[in-house]
C-alpha cells in the first residue's frame, strides 16, 4: 500500500479526532430536543442500545477495514474484492461515499458559517458594533457565502497541515474545550429558574412513546449520523491508527464519547429551554412540540440569551462558539475523505488537494445558498436520509460477505492473538452479516416508503 502515509502520533490523539469527527452540530442540535419530545430517557434508552447494538459494529467495520488497507475508501473497498464485479461495487461505493460526504459538508459548512457568526456578533455588539453584529446574525445571501467561505478555509487549512500536525494536533486541543465549554455551560444553567423542569422531562421515562416503529427509526438514523457513518470518514480515520492499537476497545471508547456528549447535551439544552420558558420566550411549536433545530438554536435561544443581560452575552458567547468547535473537529473528517483519495489516487500534494476538494465543495454550499429554498433541506435529506443508510448497508454487506474471513480474524489478531476466542469476535461478525443489513435494510425501505 501506499507508503509515506500519516498515522496518528499516539492513542488519545486518535481518540480525539475520531470523537471529534462524530460529536458535531448533530449531538447538540437534534438530539436533546428529539429526546424531550420522544419520552425522555426512554428514548435515550432506545438511543444507547441502538448505538451500542448496531451503529458500533458499523463503526467497527470502517475502522477494521481502514486500518487493514491502510488507504482511503476506495482503496480500501476495491482492496477487498474478490473479483471484477466485486472490485467495480467496491469502487462505485467508495466514489459514491466520496460524493455524499461531499454533500454533507456542502450543508454542513453552511450551518456552521452562521455558528461562527453568532460567535463573533456578540462581543461586537458589546463593543458598539450594532451593524455588523446585526449583519453576521440577519438572513442574508453575502453574510451566508462570506460566513460559510471563512468556516470551509479554517477546515481546509487544519487539513492542509495533515493527519499528524493538522487533524490531530486541532482536535486535541479543540476537544477537551468543547468538553469544558460544555459542562461549565450545563453548570451554570442548571442553578436558573426553570432548569429543573427541563430536567424532569429529559428525564423521567414516558416508555408509551418508544414503542412506535418511526421512533426507533429516527433514533437509529441519528445513532448513524451521530457516529459519522456511512460515508468513509471512519474508515480513513482508522486507516492512519497503527497496528499496535486494539481497534475493538478503542472503537468502543469513540462510541461512548459520542454517545457520552449527546447525554450531556441534554442537560444543557432541556434546562435552558425551560429557563427560557420561564422567562416569556416561547419554546413550543403551534402543534404542541417542542421547538428544535433551527428554530431552537437562531431563534429560541438568542431570545433567552437578550433577556439575560451582560451574563447573556458571555453565555451566548460561549455556546456558539462551543457549537463551532463541534462542527469544525466534524467538518475536517469530512474533507479528509475525498483529499485522502485524491493525494493516494492521483499523487496529488495534500495541500493542493485540499485546496481543490474544498474550493469545490465550498462552490457545491454556495449554489446552495443562491437556491436555499429549494436545495438546503433536499441535500440534506439525500445525503443523511438516504445516502448514510445505503452506503452504511453496502459496507456491512462487503466486510460481512466479501471479505475473506481470515484475513479479517488475521487483521485483529495484530495486536490480540487471543481474539478468536472473545465476546468481541464471535457476536460482531454475525452481526455485520446478517442483523446490521437487515436492519438498514428496513430503515432505508421505511424513508423511502
Ligand atoms: N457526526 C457529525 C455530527 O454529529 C456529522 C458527520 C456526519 C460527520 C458524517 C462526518 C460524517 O454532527
Amino acid at each position: 500500500m501506499t507508503t509515506n502515509r500519516g498515522q496518528f502520533g499516539s492513542r488519545l490523539g486518535f481518540i480525539f479526532a475520531a470523537a471529534g469527527s462524530a460529536v458535531g452540530l448533530g449531538n447538540i442540535w437534534g438530539f436533546p430536543t428529539q429526546a424531550a419530545s420522544n419520552g425522555g430517557a426512554a428514548f435515550l434508552l432506545v438511543y444507547l442500545i441502538l448505538a451500542f447494538a448496531l451503529a458500533y459494529p458499523v463503526l467497527m467495520a470502517e475502522l477494521i477495514l481502514g486500518r487493514y488497507t491502510h488507504g482511503n475508501s476506495v482503496a480500501a473497498l476495491s482492496g477487498i474484492a474478490r473479483g471484477p464485479v466485486t472490485k467495480v461495487i467496491g469502487t462505485s461505493t467508495g466514489l459514491l461515499g466520496i460524493l455524499v460526504a461531499s454533500m454533507i459538508l456542502s450543508f454542513y459548512g453552511i450551518v456552521a458559517g452562521w455558528m461562527l457568526g453568532y460567535t463573533v456578533a456578540y462581543p461586537l455588539g458589546v463593543l458598539g458594533a450594532n451593524d455588523a453584529a446585526n449583519w453576521l446574525t440577519g438572513f442574508t445571501i453575502p453574510r451566508n457565502l462570506i460566513l460559510m467561505g471563512i468556516f470551509m478555509l479554517m477546515t481546509i487549512a487544519i487539513i492542509m497541515g495533515g493527519v499528524k500536525e493538522g487533524i490531530e494536533r486541532w482536535s486535541s486541543r479543540l476537544m477537551p474545550t468543547l468538553i469544558i465549554t460544555l459542562i461549565a455551560l450545563a453548570a451554570y444553567v442548571l442553578t436558573l429558574e426553570g432548569a429543573m423542569t427541563g430536567l424532569r422531562v429529559y428525564l423521567i421515562p414516558d416508555f408509551s412513546k418508544i414503542f412506535s416503529s418511526q421512533l426507533i427509526l429516527s433514533a437509529l438514523g441519528s445513532a448513524f449520523f451521530s457516529l459519522s457513518l456511512g460515508v468513509g470518514t471512519m474508515l480513513v480515520y482508522g486507516s492512519y491508527i497503527s497496528d499496535k492499537e486494539h481497534l475493538p476497545s478503542i472503537g468502543a471508547q469513540v462510541a461512548l464519547i459520542d454517545v457520552g456528549i449527546a447525554v450531556l447535551a441534554g442537560f444543557l439544552i432541556l434546562p435552558v429551554m425551560y429557563v427560557a420558558a420561564e422567562r416569556g420566550v416561547e419554546i413550543f411549536s403551534a402543534s404542541g412540540a417542542l421547538l428544535s433545530e433551527d428554530t431552537l438554536i437562531l431563534t429560541v435561544l438568542p431570545e433567552l440569551f437578550a433577556t439575560m443581560g451582560t451574563v447573556g452575552i458571555a453565555l451566548a458567547t460561549a455556546f456558539f462558539f462551543l457549537m463551532t468547535i463541534a462542527a469544525l473537529t466534524s467538518s475536517i473528517s469530512i474533507l479528509e475523505v475525498p483529499v485522502a483519495f485524491i493525494v493516494e489516487r492521483f499523487q496529488w500534494s495534500r495541500k493542493q488537494a485540499a485546496l481543490v476538494a474544498g474550493g469545490l465543495i465550498a462552490s457545491l454550499s454556495a449554489v446552495i445558498i443562491l437556491d436555499f429554498e429549494r436545495l438546503f433541506g433536499a441535500v440534506i435529506a439525500l445525503s443523511t436520509r438516504y445516502g448514510q443508510p445505503l452506503l452504511g448497508l453496502l459496507l456491512c454487506v462487503f466486510v460481512g460477505w466479501v471479505w475473506q474471513r481470515n484475513t479479517l480474524l488475521a487483521e485483529l489478531q495484530k495486536n490480540d492473538p487471543e481474539v478468536a476466542n472473545g465476546l468481541f469476535w464471535r457476536i460482531w461478525p454475525v452481526y455485520v452479516r446478517f442483523v446490521c443489513p437487515v436492519i438498514i435494510a428496513v430503515i432505508f425501505y421505511r424513508s423511502l416508503v
